[in-house]
């Protein structure tokens, strides 16, 4: 269950949407928290793969032989946006167990704000694969759009962006930045607050998957 445009998806399942749910709440510990981060990213890696190509082979059933339909090409790229895409990475993993994984760190400079690269390791062959890159939180859309920009290259030309919660403006930034890049999504809130913060959102995710608060 989705609403499209061409460029976000949010997936409105009732399960997405009710554990989605829980994690906002304040009271939500950080091991429940954790917990829901897996499963709620397993389902949208549901919707993020939806779409991999196809091919066929001969297999043998216990009671024939029959064209049975497989993934095809290059095992797919997933890239954690450090390091809140972490917490989504792991539950993907469990579904997507031999896809190739790589990390990008970034963090801002408090004089320019813009994103400084600090951290960049991403599977070989980059072009080759769908590459989907993960972030629980699209607020500003900055430095998402700075690691595509890194990733592109890098060599990845087909790249999709998952994330938990989206704002608008992220939404925006993206669109602008990489209009070539689908974003899946469980929510588009409201707005981001003068802090850079989401709303209503679900306050810092990284502070929240690992309890650094
Ligand atoms: N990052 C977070 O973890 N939370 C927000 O609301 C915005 C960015």
């Amino acid at each position: 269950m989705t609403s499209d445009t061409d460029h976000l998806t949010v997936v409105t399942h009732p399960l997405v949407q009710h554990k989605l749910t829980l994690m906002r709440e304040v009271e939500t510990s950080t091991a429940k928290f954790r917990q829901l981060l897996r499963e709620i990213s397993q389902l949208l890696a549901y919707e993020v793969t939806r779409n991999l190509e196809m091919t066929s082979k001969t297999i043998e059933t216990p009671l024939q032989s029959m064209e049975a339909p497989v993934l095809d090409g290059k095992k797919l790229a997933l890239i954690s946006i450090l390091r809140a895409g972490n917490g989504l990475l792991d539950g993907i993993l469990e579904l997507v167990p031999a896809a190739r994984v790589g990390f990008v760190g970034l963090y801002r400079d408090e004089e320019t704000l813009q994103p400084v690269q600090y951290y960049f390791k991403v599977p070989e062959s980059l072009e080759d694969r769908l590459v989907i890159a993960v972030d629980p939180m699209l607020a500003t859309g900055n430095s998402s759009a700075a690691a595509i920009d890194l990733l592109k290259q890098a060599g990845a030309t087909n790249i999709r962006f998952l994330c938990l919660l989206a704002a608008p403006e992220g939404v925006a930034r993206m669109k602008e930045a990489h209009p070539d890049v689908p974003i899946v999504t469980a929510s588009l809130d409201e707005k981001l607050n003068e802090k850079g913060y989401i709303v209503p959102g679900l306050g810092d995710a990284g502070d929240r998957m690992f309890g650094t608060k």
